[in-house]
């Protein structure tokens, strides 16, 4: 094989791992909507996911909404990399949910949660993805939004599940009960 051959393989190699590595970064990027109970509504909540890279996090904080809609919210769900959700006025509650990924939540969450003010009327709910129960990426982020005095009353780790199923659905269903509560 010829060196110009060798260098057009390692030339193409590159440009894929760049593309690969672009689609992953922007992957869900655009993703924001406004879900609205059938009656009246109680108070507005956002519900922000990274979507990561298995779509667990984006199913759990779906549910999430889902259920906060039933309860009578009207409720902005969007991934992090949507952009503009630092505003938390007019919001009754957040919740933020991150996959695990090296030991921490994601670098996304990470710095939407730190550009976040300090609030002290809004109550939020945290909740991280994680292949196994070593690791606290919900411990930390809890602890950045209390640096914030923004109140955490649940910080939940779920394991690394599909979240397909109907018991999953209920789990984030009692996620929600609880941050309401
Ligand atoms: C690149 C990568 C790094 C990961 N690092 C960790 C880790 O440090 N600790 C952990 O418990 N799980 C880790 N996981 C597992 C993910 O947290 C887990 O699969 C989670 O469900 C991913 O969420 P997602 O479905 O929203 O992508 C990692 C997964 C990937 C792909």
């Amino acid at each position: 094989m010829s060196i110009w051959a060798i260098i057009g393989i390692i030339l193409g190699v590159i440009i894929l791992i760049f593309v690969v590595v672009w689609i992953i970064g922007h992957s869900g990027s655009s993703d924001s909507e406004i879900l609205k109970p059938d009656g009246a509504i109680t108070g507005k909540a956002l519900v922000v996911y990274d979507p990561g890279l298995s779509g667990g996090t984006k199913t759990a904080a779906t549910y999430m909404a889902e259920d906060l809609t039933t309860k009578g919210y009207e409720v902005k769900l969007a991934s992090v990399k949507s952009g503009n959700l630092s505003d938390l006025s007019g919001y009754n509650f957040l919740i933020v949910g991150s996959p695990t990924y090296g030991a921490k939540p994601t670098e996304p969450i990470t710095s939407y949660l730190n550009s976040l003010e300090n609030q002290n009327n809004i109550t939020a709910g945290v909740f991280a993805l994680s292949a196994g129960d070593k690791q606290d990426a919900e411990i930390v982020m809890k602890g950045i939004l209390e640096n914030k005095s923004i109140t955490v009353k649940v910080a939940v780790k779920y394991g690394n599940s599909a979240f397909g199923l109907s018991a999953d659905r209920s789990k984030c269903s009692n996620f929600v009960s609880q941050v309401l509560a």
